[in-house]
């Protein structure tokens, strides 16, 4: 196997901050693009930043900004301009998302940028379209989620609910990385740059697209039901709590809505309920039978699990071949060595903060192993960056350094 990630080879000017455009750099990074990640003299990328550990880098900012190399840059000064417009000349993608019009502020549009490097891919990641009505709105994630679709699907069905972890920031990241990766095959076949732009709100829809089929049937947008099954009034669908009843102790439970589904019968076997299947209740002879009546399922199932833990359910659940997820937290996942087995938790070692385990790249391939790396020290590469690749000498970089230029 070899070490060399595809992306190997490629140079990215990373002008991203927060979670979006750090995770769609991050994605680059791992599968071998060297990228350099742009930062402010002395403060860095606000995302370092966090008021439980002022002065060491947030658990945030390592999460999104592994295998990456750091550099400062005073983007707002002339001197730390013309850096940057060398360096978009020995760079194949610029990725930013910054708030709408602070690139052309700066001075690097498109247009500028083109100039410097007709191949370049320029690649923008915003709250919303930069054609639309709301194009020069600032957004964080809830506000994608919300104008998207996904939280007018999500909840109970008199209180929408956001969702819990950055979908929108995240997704439309990977997206864009997704996108970015297929200009440069393209980039390889006709020698052409181009731009790449994605909107949180736009990426959001496309991930929302399940909630047409409800809505194209009815005539209006599908309702909300907590943990139950959108498209149909179904049974069993649920989240139900097992042994020891924490915080967490929950298993979801879900029997195909399918005609002819063996999925409800197999439940009843497994719960010591044979009284209840199909064929013998009338009450449970259909999914939606059984949503009718599903105070008996739901009793039934919420008896069985007392004895169980939600380890135990899915195992038990799922050798029968019904579908059944155990609600695995964060400290789930962590602590069971499965995940860093096969790489989805990785443990890094921080320079102030020492070892851990966060997540790591979940897509596999056969001829390549991502390497990981701890997130960059502060202008970690400037000497690298701006000594060898674009020659500076030792003398200029301290008088630059001086200046706070970097
Ligand atoms: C997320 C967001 C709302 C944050 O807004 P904000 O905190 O006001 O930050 P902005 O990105 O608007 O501004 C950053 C400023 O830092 C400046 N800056 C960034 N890097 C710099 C550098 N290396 N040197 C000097 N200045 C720098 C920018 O030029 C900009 O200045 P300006 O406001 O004068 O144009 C906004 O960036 C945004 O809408 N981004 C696009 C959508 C997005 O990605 N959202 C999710 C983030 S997880």
């Amino acid at each position: 196997m070899s070490c060399k990630g595809p992306l190997s080879g490629y140079r990215v000017l990373d002008m991203t901050q927060f979670e979006s455009g750090t995770v769609c750099t991050e994605t680059l990074a791992w599968l071998g693009a060297e990228v350099l990640k742009v930062e402010r003299p002395v403060k860095g990328e606000l995302g370092r930043y966090s008021q439980a550990n002022p002065g060491v880098d947030s658990y945030g900012f390592v999460v999104m900004n592994m295998n990456k190399k750091s550099i400062t840059c005073d983007a707002k000064s002339p001197e730390g301009l013309a850096l940057l417009e060398k360096l978009m000349k020995v760079c194949d993608v610029v990725v930013e998302n910054m708030g709408p019009g602070s690139m052309d502020k700066l001075g690097l549009t498109y247009d500028r940028c083109k100039e410097l490097n007709p191949k370049i891919i320029y690649a923008s990641l915003k709250g919303f379209d930069q054609t639309g009505p709301y194009k020069d709105y600032p957004a964080f994630d809830p506000i994608a989620t919300h104008t998207g679709v996904m939280v007018s699907a999500t909840g109970l069905p008199e209180q929408p609910i956001k969702c819990g972890v950055s979908v929108a920031d995240s997704g439309t990241g990977m997206t864009l990385a997704m996108s970015i990766i297929a200009a440069l095959l393209q980039r390889e076949r006709e020698g052409i740059g181009q731009r790449v732009d994605v909107a949180m709100q736009d990426f959001m829809i496309c991930l929302s697209r399940s909630q047409w089929e409800p809505f194209l049937n009815k005539g209006k947008p599908n309702r909300r039901v907590a943990n139950g099954m959108p498209l149909e009034d179904v049974a069993p669908s649920d989240t139900y709590p097992c042994k020891p009843f924490g915080l967490n102790d929950y298993v979801h439970i879900y029997c195909s809505r399918h005609p002819g589904s063996k999925q409800w019968d197999n439940l009843c076997d497994v719960i010591g309920r044979p009284d209840l299947k199909q064929d013998v209740c009338p009450e449970m002879a259909t999914p939606t039978s059984r949503f009718v009546h599903r105070d008996i399922c739901d009793g039934a199932i919420k008896d069985w699990l007392k004895n169980y833990t939600k380890f135990e359910a899915m195992d038990i659940l799922c050798k029968a071949d019904i579908p059944a997820g155990a609600l695995l937290d964060c400290e789930d996942i962590t602590n069971d060595p499965q995940y860093q087995e096969r790489g989805i938790i990785v443990e890094v070692e921080h320079p102030q903060r020492g070892k851990f385990k966060i997540p790591g790249f979940a897509p596999k391939m056969s001829a390549v192993k991502v390497e990981y790396e701890c997130s960059p020290e502060l202008g970690g590469s400037n000497e690298e960056v701006y000594g060898k690749l674009l020659g500076l000498s030792a003398e200029e970089r301290s008088a630059l350094k001086e200046k706070k230029v970097i």
